[in-house]
């Protein structure tokens, strides 16, 4: 079963609905949030509308994305739009507050207590310094890297891969 939400001390993380659509595109046009995306930034609503479409409309078996809501608005998104590999988007105006630390510890331990996956992966711009710590912090550790991954807009991006195994011992893997 999707559980309805997950409470954090300062964040609720629930699944998209078509109501989120404003607050979601604020996140994505904005240049600064969208800088290492896969994407340039949405131009117009109907690229959030196609991402928020996605994530309603993903098969709950090979996905998990929650919105991140905090004092009631939305300012990002977080968890595997397809399993194992994690995302995650705030609005800049909640960095550097430990929100995205805060909403990916949960949704992490919710992943490897609803799904039998070995590995959580990531895949990140070797530029994306934020979110480079962020993935340490969270205990993942790097793998490999490729070159020119990404054509975004006009430029090719190079990737950094990173893991997290299951915790030793965490055998759960109740829906
Ligand atoms: C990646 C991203 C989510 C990281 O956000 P963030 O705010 O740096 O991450 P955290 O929530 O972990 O916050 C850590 C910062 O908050 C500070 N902080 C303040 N209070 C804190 C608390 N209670 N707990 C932890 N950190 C706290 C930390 O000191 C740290 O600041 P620093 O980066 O200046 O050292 C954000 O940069 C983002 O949305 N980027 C755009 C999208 C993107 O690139 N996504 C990843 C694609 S792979």
């Amino acid at each position: 079963m999707i559980p309805a939400e997950l409470l954090t001390a300062r964040l609720r993380l629930r699944p998209a609905e078509p109501g989120d659509l404003a607050d979601l595109h604020a996140v994505f046009r904005d240049a600064r949030a969208m800088r290492y995306w896969s994407t340039p930034p949405h131009a117009d609503l109907e690229q959030t509308r196609d991402v928020l479409d996605r994530m309603i409309a993903a098969p709950p078996g090979e996905s998990r994305d929650f919105v991140i809501e905090r004092q009631g608005r939305v300012i990002g998104k977080a968890g595997c739009y397809r399993l194992p590999e994690i995302g995650y988007i705030l609005h800049p105006d909640a960095w550097g507050q430990g929100l995205a630390t805060e909403a990916l510890t949960a949704v992490i331990a919710h992943l490897f207590a609803a799904f039998p996956i070995a590995t959580l992966t990531a895949d990140v711009d070797p530029r994306n310094a934020a979110s480079l710590a962020l993935l340490a912090r969270l205990g993942f550790g790097e793998t490999h890297r490729a070159r020119r991954t990404w054509l975004v807009g006009e430029a090719w991006c190079d990737s950094v891969y990173l893991a997290l195994d299951r915790p030793p011992g965490d055998g759960s893997a109740s829906r």
